[in-house]
């Protein structure tokens, strides 16, 4: 229910920046380094991480059985799937289990108190 809400109050801000292709999805201050959480960008389920005053965005359904990877555990740069332990690099999203999973990774940027997700990184 609450991840439901979140994603539902980061549709209704959804508003462009100047930045073009960047969507606003959160305030600064609602997401405080070590946090993590659930945004839409284009109607893409995001997480969104702050590790250590940076972020980070990946696609955030593992592409394993769907796990929602802004509930794993981070350790360094690497969030582990909170359903079965496949591991995801946050900075490109490739899998650091050496089983060929990855996953999309987005530009983040910040203007002023607010987070910016952009288009999907090339891989
Ligand atoms: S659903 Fe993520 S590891 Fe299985």
């Amino acid at each position: 229910m609450r991840a439901v809400n979140l994603l539902e109050r980061t549709k209704e801000r959804g508003r462009c920046s100047m930045l073009e292709g960047f969507q606003s999805v959160a305030l600064v201050a609602e997401l405080p380094p070590g946090k993590s959480k659930a945004v839409m960008v284009n109607n893409r389920e995001v997480a969104l991480f702050n590790i250590d005053g940076k972020y980070y965005a990946i696609h955030n359904i593992c592409p394993h059985e769907g796990g929602p990877l802004c509930e794993g555990r981070v350790k360094g740069f690497v969030v582990a799937c909170p359903w079965h332990d496949l591991a995801f690099d946050v900075r490109n999203g490739r899998g650091t289990d050496g089983g060929g999973y990855c996953v999309g990774s987005y530009e983040v940027q910040v203007e002023g108190a607010e987070v910016f997700v952009g288009p999907r990184r090339k891989a």
